[in-house]
């Protein structure tokens, strides 16, 4: 099933990030938080599952799998440093709109980056059960960042303490090592 695919998920998760950040921006005020906060929840579990399922296949297995790593993982941590930044300041700083089109700005070119040097080659380099079995690892994590809201479950609270990205991270890498059974 195309859904299982390693390289289809992580697409289709990047097509939601597009969503995401529209609709961050489309908020009314009131939920400008709540929607930010699932942005935050999606990249942190997105870019993770990145660093610990695909980098280090394409690492061994492309030819100059280590650059094209180092340039992806270059970008990532640019994308993580302004999305800590912006968590950090939350959504009343003055400067959170600008910044957020700068993150915008990053992600997507990022996401370009890894569909077109990464992804493409990766797939004419794995076979469909490696695909595969990378794709539970990804789904394994996917809980943690649910695209929709969720009536009554998201105050403000909550999504302090469920969204710190650096908490996410952490429980999604967590999860990902189980489902590759490295822990
Ligand atoms: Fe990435
Ligand atoms: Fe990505």
């Amino acid at each position: 099933m195309a859904e299982q695919d390693v390289i289809e998920l992580l697409m289709a998760q990047h097509g939601q990030i597009r969503d995401l950040f529209d609709e961050v921006e489309q908020a009314p005020p009131d939920k400008v938080e709540a929607a930010f906060g699932r942005l935050t929840r999606m990249l942190s579990v997105h870019e993770t599952a990145e660093e610990e399922i695909v980098h280090p296949y394409a690492r061994r297995k492309l030819d100059n799998g280590q650059g094209v790593v180092a340039d992806r993982l270059h970008e990532e941590n640019r994308a993580k440093r302004l999305l800590l930044d912006l968590h950090n300041d939350g959504v009343d700083h003055p400067r959170f709109w600008e910044r957020l089109a700068e993150l915008r700005t990053a992600v997507q070119a990022h996401a370009r980056g890894e569909e077109r040097y990464e992804f493409t080659r990766l797939r004419a380099h794995t076979s469909t059960a490696e695909r595969r079995a990378m794709g539970a690892a990804v789904r394994a994590a996917e809980s943690l960042a649910p695209v929709r809201p969720h009536p009554g479950t998201e105050s403000a609270t909550k999504n302090l303490l469920l969204g710190t990205p650096l908490a996410v991270m952490d429980r999604a890498r967590e999860l990902i090592r189980k489902a590759l059974g490295k822990v």
